[in-house]
């Protein structure tokens, strides 16, 4: 049904037309006591419409009928009285054109009368047959099952073109990779000037450039495509045992130089016999590179970070990196977590980013079964928590199990 994959298709419609059944209206003429006599001889005809020269003018109902006339004395008294006495004045009456939603929303709007009545339906206001409801409610149930079929379809496309892009981002990934690799590289190697001095001077401040331009566009690669991943939900755990402590010594000895550069200090509060942790050592990393870089970021000169690892009481770990600087205003902090949002002021504008940190800082740590929380004040500092649960974390005396 390749129909179904452009973007003009539209469900069928089913219209009044094909509900209306052709039962045989009564003048308003005609009596009461006649009306009887055909309910009585045809048993399934719950409803009768009142036809005046092709127009509806009513309807009665077998129930509502039956009830006033077989009272008491109800034959003396509407027996020779037209059918108008005892019909509904006010059916409803749907033009043969209308479709089933509309029909549906004038019969659930109905207040007083029983939609079980059904519908007379008309072309050109002329009587042309009669709907019942549970015909309209069958034909529902068929149109919302298609609905069904229709979205699972697309559902199922657009996870497919989901997966394309993947595959289209992890060949991206290589093609793109290659070559930056072989610019970053090699300006790194004019920038050391390790063949001999560059001439003229400026030179070196270009190769600086092409090398820092080289390096941030890697990472911003790097984030889009691991984005790409989670959003596919191919973000995969690649398990070890590590040492918490360890790592933060060598993420802060990553970080050593832009630290510098940004002139704040950094505290490492790690709790000795800190028990080690069963995680994907390159996301780990990530984590603490991230949270740290923003703290870095976003932390005035003179400022003081703190990257601290607790064992928590509920067994879990808690790793923590709190700074002194710019904060979040409160209502962003939700929107912070999300792919490249980014809080606009005039001391973030100077500070380049895809806005992707965080949102794949959150997503690697609930892909361990944990969970990431900011707090921040505006102009006082920001603490990022990322708690990992303690199935995650290794309780055993022995240090040779890794
Ligand atoms: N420690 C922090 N202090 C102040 N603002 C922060 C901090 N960490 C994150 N932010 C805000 O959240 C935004 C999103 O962060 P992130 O997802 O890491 O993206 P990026 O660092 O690329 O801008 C940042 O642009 C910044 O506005
Ligand atoms: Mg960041």
């Amino acid at each position: 049904m390749s129909r179904a994959f452009s973007p003009e298709f539209r469900m069928p419609t089913t219209t009044a037309r094909a509900l209306a059944e052709p039962v045989e209206p009564i003048a308003p003429a005609v009596t009461c006591a006649d009306v009887f006599d055909r309910l009585l001889a045809e048993p399934g005809l719950l409803n009768m419409p009142v036809v005046d020269d092709g127009r509806p003018v009513g309807l009665v109902s077998r129930q509502d009928f039956m009830l006033v006339y077989v009272r008491l004395y109800g034959r003396e008294i509407y027996g020779r009285q037209p059918v108008t006495a005892l019909m509904n004045r006010t059916p409803v009456v749907v033009d043969a054109n209308a479709s089933c939603d509309e029909i549906n929303a004038r019969l659930v709007d109905l207040d007083g009368s029983s939609p079980l009545q059904g519908f007379i339906v008309v072309e050109n206001g002329r009587y042309i047959g009669l709907g019942s409801s549970v015909e309209l409610m069958r034909v529902m149930a068929e149109i919302n099952m298609r609905r069904a079929e229709e979205l699972e379809r697309q559902r199922r496309r657009a996870e497919a073109a989901s997966e394309s892009k993947t595959q289209f981002l992890a060949g991206m990934s290589h093609e793109l990779r290659t070559p930056l690799n072989a610019i970053i590289g090699f300006a790194d190697l004019m920038r050391l000037e390790l063949f001999g001095k560059i001439q003229p001077e400026c030179y070196v401040e270009y190769v600086r450039d092409i090398h820092g331009s080289g390096v941030h566009l890697l990472h911003m690669i790097n984030e889009l495509l691991d984005m790409a991943k989670i959003e596919a939900g191919r973000f995969d755990l690649h398990e070890d045992v590590l040492h918490p402590a360890e790592m933060c010594d060598e993420v802060a000895r990553m970080l050593r130089q832009s630290i510098e550069t940004a002139r704040v200090r950094l505290d490492i509060r790690v709790a000795k016999e800190l028990p080690r942790m069963v995680a994907d050592e390159q996301q780990i990393r990530r984590i603490l590179v991230n949270l740290l870089s923003n703290a870095i970021k976003f932390t005035p000169a003179g400022g003081r970070i703190t990257l601290s690892v607790a064992e928590r009481a509920d067994g879990g770990l808690e790793l923590a990196v709190a700074d002194t600087g710019i904060g979040i205003p409160p209502d962003k902090i939700e929107k912070v977590l999300e792919p490249f949002e980014q809080v606009e002021n005039s001391f973030t504008r100077t500070r380049a980013g895809t806005g992707l940190g965080l949102p794949l800082t959150k997503a690697m740590v609930e892909a361990h079964g944990g969970w990431l929380r900011i707090e921040s004040v505006l102009d006082k500092g920001t603490r990022v928590r990322a708690f990992f649960p303690a199935e995650r974390v290794l309780r055993t005396s022995a240090t040779n199990v890794a």
